[in-house]
Protein backbone atom coordinates (compact mmCIF):
# COMPACT_ATOMS: atom_id res chain seq x y z
CA UNK A 1 0.00 0.00 0.00
CA UNK A 2 1.25 3.71 -0.40
CA UNK A 3 -0.67 5.60 2.07
CA UNK A 4 -0.97 9.92 1.84
CA UNK A 5 -2.36 11.79 4.78
CA UNK A 6 -3.84 15.24 4.15
CA UNK A 7 -4.04 18.06 6.80
CA UNK A 8 -7.60 17.97 6.50
CA UNK A 9 -10.63 16.12 4.71
CA UNK A 10 -11.20 18.51 1.88
CA UNK A 11 -7.22 18.01 1.03
CA UNK A 12 -7.77 14.49 0.81
CA UNK A 13 -11.29 14.35 -1.28
CA UNK A 14 -9.08 16.85 -3.78
CA UNK A 15 -6.43 14.86 -4.47
CA UNK A 16 -8.68 11.59 -4.72
CA UNK A 17 -10.18 13.90 -7.87
CA UNK A 18 -7.47 14.72 -8.78
CA UNK A 19 -6.23 10.93 -9.36
CA UNK A 20 -9.56 9.56 -10.92
CA UNK A 21 -9.48 12.70 -13.34
CA UNK A 22 -5.61 11.92 -14.02
CA UNK A 23 -6.85 8.26 -14.87
CA UNK A 24 -9.18 9.37 -17.55
CA UNK A 25 -6.68 12.38 -18.93
CA UNK A 26 -4.35 9.64 -19.61
CA UNK A 27 -6.72 6.56 -20.69
CA UNK A 28 -10.12 8.35 -21.94
CA UNK A 29 -11.38 4.55 -22.29
CA UNK A 30 -10.52 3.76 -18.77
CA UNK A 31 -12.70 1.46 -16.93
CA UNK A 32 -13.39 2.50 -13.57
CA UNK A 33 -15.06 1.10 -10.77
CA UNK A 34 -17.13 3.51 -8.55
CA UNK A 35 -17.86 3.85 -5.32
CA UNK A 36 -20.95 5.52 -3.24
CA UNK A 37 -21.67 6.85 0.43
CA UNK A 38 -21.06 10.54 1.45
CA UNK A 39 -17.31 10.66 1.72
CA UNK A 40 -17.50 10.21 -2.61
CA UNK A 41 -19.92 13.03 -2.75
CA UNK A 42 -17.41 15.73 -2.20
CA UNK A 43 -15.10 13.97 -4.29
CA UNK A 44 -17.50 13.23 -7.79
CA UNK A 45 -18.37 17.28 -7.41
CA UNK A 46 -14.55 17.99 -7.21
CA UNK A 47 -14.33 15.57 -10.33
CA UNK A 48 -16.92 16.75 -12.29
CA UNK A 49 -15.76 20.52 -11.80
CA UNK A 50 -12.19 19.45 -12.79
CA UNK A 51 -13.83 17.57 -15.74
CA UNK A 52 -14.75 20.94 -16.82
CA UNK A 53 -12.39 23.26 -16.37
CA UNK A 54 -9.73 20.51 -18.35
CA UNK A 55 -11.98 19.42 -21.07
CA UNK A 56 -11.84 16.21 -19.70
CA UNK A 57 -13.88 14.13 -22.00
CA UNK A 58 -15.92 10.92 -20.45
CA UNK A 59 -17.34 9.70 -23.40
CA UNK A 60 -15.02 6.63 -23.44
CA UNK A 61 -15.37 5.48 -20.62
CA UNK A 62 -16.97 2.61 -18.54
CA UNK A 63 -17.79 2.51 -15.25
CA UNK A 64 -19.14 -0.42 -12.63
CA UNK A 65 -20.51 0.86 -9.67
CA UNK A 66 -19.45 -1.43 -7.03
CA UNK A 67 -22.84 -2.16 -5.38
CA UNK A 68 -26.86 -1.69 -4.89
CA UNK A 69 -29.65 -2.30 -2.40
CA UNK A 70 -31.67 -4.82 -3.88
CA UNK A 71 -35.49 -3.44 -4.19
CA UNK A 72 -34.38 -0.03 -5.16
CA UNK A 73 -34.77 1.17 -8.51
CA UNK A 74 -32.88 3.59 -10.49
CA UNK A 75 -35.80 6.37 -9.84
CA UNK A 76 -35.53 5.68 -5.79
CA UNK A 77 -33.37 8.60 -4.21
CA UNK A 78 -31.89 6.08 -1.96
CA UNK A 79 -30.57 4.17 -5.25
CA UNK A 80 -27.08 4.06 -5.68
CA UNK A 81 -28.09 4.17 -9.08
CA UNK A 82 -29.89 7.22 -8.80
CA UNK A 83 -26.89 8.59 -6.03
CA UNK A 84 -24.37 8.59 -9.36
CA UNK A 85 -26.58 9.94 -11.77
CA UNK A 86 -26.77 13.07 -9.12
CA UNK A 87 -23.72 12.96 -8.10
CA UNK A 88 -21.48 12.01 -11.16
CA UNK A 89 -23.11 11.09 -14.32
CA UNK A 90 -24.97 13.95 -15.38
CA UNK A 91 -22.15 16.37 -14.79
CA UNK A 92 -19.70 14.36 -17.12
CA UNK A 93 -19.59 13.48 -20.67
CA UNK A 94 -20.13 9.45 -19.88
CA UNK A 95 -22.34 7.58 -22.06
CA UNK A 96 -25.63 6.28 -20.49
CA UNK A 97 -25.13 2.85 -21.82
CA UNK A 98 -21.45 2.40 -20.64
CA UNK A 99 -22.58 2.94 -17.01
CA UNK A 100 -23.07 0.01 -14.40
CA UNK A 101 -24.46 -0.77 -11.39
CA UNK A 102 -25.97 -3.44 -10.33
CA UNK A 103 -29.89 -4.13 -10.96
CA UNK A 104 -31.31 -4.17 -7.69
CA UNK A 105 -34.82 -4.52 -8.90
CA UNK A 106 -33.54 -8.07 -10.86
CA UNK A 107 -36.08 -11.00 -10.36
CA UNK A 108 -33.31 -12.73 -10.02
CA UNK A 109 -30.64 -11.50 -8.04
CA UNK A 110 -27.94 -14.15 -8.30
CA UNK A 111 -28.11 -13.92 -12.22
CA UNK A 112 -27.56 -10.25 -12.08
CA UNK A 113 -24.42 -11.01 -9.83
CA UNK A 114 -23.22 -13.24 -12.49
CA UNK A 115 -23.63 -11.49 -15.33
CA UNK A 116 -22.07 -8.18 -13.61
CA UNK A 117 -19.05 -9.91 -13.26
CA UNK A 118 -19.40 -11.42 -16.96
CA UNK A 119 -19.55 -7.41 -17.76
CA UNK A 120 -16.84 -6.51 -16.21
CA UNK A 121 -14.52 -8.75 -18.04
CA UNK A 122 -16.00 -8.30 -20.99
CA UNK A 123 -15.11 -4.71 -20.15
CA UNK A 124 -11.94 -5.77 -19.89
CA UNK A 125 -11.24 -4.97 -16.09
CA UNK A 126 -11.17 -2.55 -13.71
CA UNK A 127 -8.56 0.26 -14.19
CA UNK A 128 -8.97 1.88 -11.15
CA UNK A 129 -11.43 1.31 -8.27
CA UNK A 130 -12.25 3.77 -5.89
CA UNK A 131 -13.13 2.97 -2.74
CA UNK A 132 -14.57 4.00 0.65
CA UNK A 133 -14.78 1.84 4.01
CA UNK A 134 -17.30 1.61 6.26
CA UNK A 135 -17.03 1.76 9.92
CA UNK A 136 -17.03 -2.00 10.35
CA UNK A 137 -13.86 -2.30 7.79
CA UNK A 138 -16.54 -3.46 4.96
CA UNK A 139 -15.34 -2.43 1.11
CA UNK A 140 -18.51 -2.30 -1.65
CA UNK A 141 -20.98 -4.09 0.97
CA UNK A 142 -18.56 -7.08 1.87
CA UNK A 143 -19.46 -7.19 5.33
CA UNK A 144 -17.38 -8.66 7.94
CA UNK A 145 -16.74 -12.61 7.64
CA UNK A 146 -17.27 -12.54 3.71
CA UNK A 147 -14.84 -14.45 1.20
CA UNK A 148 -11.78 -12.56 0.83
CA UNK A 149 -11.89 -14.18 -2.87
CA UNK A 150 -15.93 -13.91 -3.24
CA UNK A 151 -16.81 -12.65 -6.77
CA UNK A 152 -20.11 -10.09 -7.30
CA UNK A 153 -23.03 -11.75 -5.27
CA UNK A 154 -25.68 -10.88 -2.74
CA UNK A 155 -25.58 -10.00 0.97
CA UNK A 156 -27.09 -9.43 3.68
CA UNK A 157 -26.23 -5.90 5.62
CA UNK A 158 -24.38 -6.25 8.49
CA UNK A 159 -26.71 -4.32 11.55
CA UNK A 160 -23.57 -1.79 11.86
CA UNK A 161 -24.41 -0.50 8.11
CA UNK A 162 -27.63 -0.15 8.65
CA UNK A 163 -27.09 1.83 11.64
CA UNK A 164 -24.21 3.88 9.08
CA UNK A 165 -26.57 4.41 6.32
CA UNK A 166 -30.02 5.04 8.29
CA UNK A 167 -28.95 8.55 7.79
CA UNK A 168 -30.24 8.24 4.17
CA UNK A 169 -33.12 6.69 4.97
CA UNK A 170 -35.05 9.35 7.52
CA UNK A 171 -32.60 7.87 10.71
CA UNK A 172 -34.68 4.75 10.00
CA UNK A 173 -32.97 1.34 10.31
CA UNK A 174 -35.97 -0.16 9.56
CA UNK A 175 -36.21 1.55 6.37
CA UNK A 176 -32.83 0.94 4.99
CA UNK A 177 -32.73 -2.51 2.94
CA UNK A 178 -31.21 -5.25 4.62
CA UNK A 179 -29.89 -6.89 1.38
CA UNK A 180 -27.57 -5.65 -1.72
CA UNK A 181 -25.54 -6.94 -4.46
CA UNK A 182 -21.86 -6.20 -4.32
CA UNK A 183 -18.49 -6.88 -6.42
CA UNK A 184 -16.59 -9.05 -4.21
CA UNK A 185 -13.54 -8.82 -2.86
CA UNK A 186 -11.68 -10.54 -5.00
CA UNK A 187 -13.54 -8.18 -7.62
CA UNK A 188 -12.34 -5.38 -6.51
CA UNK A 189 -8.52 -6.67 -6.12
CA UNK A 190 -9.07 -8.24 -9.53
CA UNK A 191 -9.01 -4.18 -10.65
CA UNK A 192 -5.51 -2.87 -11.66
CA UNK A 193 -5.33 -0.16 -9.09
CA UNK A 194 -7.28 0.66 -5.97
CA UNK A 195 -7.84 3.63 -4.25
CA UNK A 196 -9.67 4.06 -1.12
CA UNK A 197 -10.21 7.09 0.54
CA UNK A 198 -11.20 7.14 4.21
CA UNK A 199 -12.27 10.75 6.18
CA UNK A 200 -13.34 11.30 10.09
CA UNK A 201 -12.04 10.43 13.22
CA UNK A 202 -15.12 7.47 13.44
CA UNK A 203 -13.10 5.46 11.17
CA UNK A 204 -9.79 6.02 12.97
CA UNK A 205 -9.97 2.79 14.76
CA UNK A 206 -11.14 0.84 11.35
CA UNK A 207 -8.36 2.31 9.40
CA UNK A 208 -5.74 0.84 11.61
CA UNK A 209 -6.69 -2.30 11.24
CA UNK A 210 -7.13 -2.50 7.41
CA UNK A 211 -4.04 -0.80 6.73
CA UNK A 212 -1.64 -2.28 9.93
CA UNK A 213 -3.79 -5.10 11.17
CA UNK A 214 -4.11 -8.84 10.37
CA UNK A 215 -5.19 -9.78 6.88
CA UNK A 216 -8.74 -10.96 8.16
CA UNK A 217 -12.34 -11.62 6.98
CA UNK A 218 -13.22 -9.92 10.28
CA UNK A 219 -12.10 -6.93 8.08
CA UNK A 220 -13.06 -7.15 4.35
CA UNK A 221 -10.78 -3.80 4.20
CA UNK A 222 -7.55 -6.03 5.23
CA UNK A 223 -8.00 -7.60 1.98
CA UNK A 224 -6.30 -4.82 0.51
CA UNK A 225 -2.96 -5.64 1.62
CA UNK A 226 -2.91 -7.85 -1.25
CA UNK A 227 -3.44 -5.56 -3.66
CA UNK A 228 -0.09 -4.81 -5.73
CA UNK A 229 -1.03 -0.90 -6.38
CA UNK A 230 -3.54 -0.07 -3.76
CA UNK A 231 -3.04 4.40 -2.80
CA UNK A 232 -5.01 4.85 0.36
CA UNK A 233 -5.28 8.79 0.81
CA UNK A 234 -6.18 9.93 4.91
CA UNK A 235 -7.13 12.94 6.44
CA UNK A 236 -5.08 13.66 9.82
CA UNK A 237 -8.49 12.38 11.60
CA UNK A 238 -8.85 9.14 10.26
CA UNK A 239 -4.89 8.67 10.35
CA UNK A 240 -4.88 9.44 13.99
CA UNK A 241 -4.74 6.16 15.23
CA UNK A 242 -1.83 4.65 12.85
CA UNK A 243 1.62 3.72 14.43
CA UNK A 244 3.77 3.71 11.26
CA UNK A 245 2.83 7.43 10.93
CA UNK A 246 6.93 8.22 10.76
CA UNK A 247 7.15 5.77 8.49
CA UNK A 248 3.99 6.73 6.02
CA UNK A 249 5.75 10.52 6.04
CA UNK A 250 8.55 9.26 5.14
CA UNK A 251 7.31 7.95 2.18
CA UNK A 252 5.52 10.73 1.16
CA UNK A 253 8.70 12.51 1.13
CA UNK A 254 10.55 10.00 -0.51
CA UNK A 255 8.38 8.36 -3.02
CA UNK A 256 8.66 10.03 -6.43
CA UNK A 257 4.99 8.75 -7.17
CA UNK A 258 3.86 10.04 -3.71
CA UNK A 259 5.58 13.43 -4.71
CA UNK A 260 4.26 13.98 -7.82
CA UNK A 261 0.70 13.44 -6.32
CA UNK A 262 1.68 15.55 -3.94
CA UNK A 263 2.20 18.03 -5.85
CA UNK A 264 -0.78 18.71 -7.71
C1 LIG B 1 -21.79 2.39 1.86
C2 LIG B 1 -21.18 1.81 0.58
C3 LIG B 1 -19.70 1.58 0.76
C4 LIG B 1 -19.04 2.83 1.32
C5 LIG B 1 -19.63 3.17 2.65
C6 LIG B 1 -18.97 4.39 3.30
O1 LIG B 1 -21.99 1.43 2.83
N1 LIG B 1 -21.79 0.58 0.17
O2 LIG B 1 -19.15 1.26 -0.51
O3 LIG B 1 -17.67 2.62 1.46
O4 LIG B 1 -20.99 3.45 2.40
O5 LIG B 1 -19.90 5.38 3.57
P1 LIG B 1 -19.61 6.83 4.03
O6 LIG B 1 -18.69 7.46 3.06
O7 LIG B 1 -20.97 7.46 4.01
O8 LIG B 1 -19.04 6.74 5.40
Amino acid sequence: MKIVICPDADRARWLAAQVLARQVKTKPASVLGLATGRTMEAIYGLLAETARQQSIDFSGVTTFNLDEYIGLGAEHPQSYRYYMQAHLFQHVTVAAENTHVPDGTAADAEAEARSYEERIREAGGIDLQLLGLGENGHIGFNEPLSALSGRTHVVTLAQATLKQNAGMFGNDMARVPTRALTMGTGTILDAREALLVVTGDTKAEIVGRVIEGPLTALVPGSALQLHPRCLVVLDEAAASRLSQRDAILWQMQHDPELRDLLAV
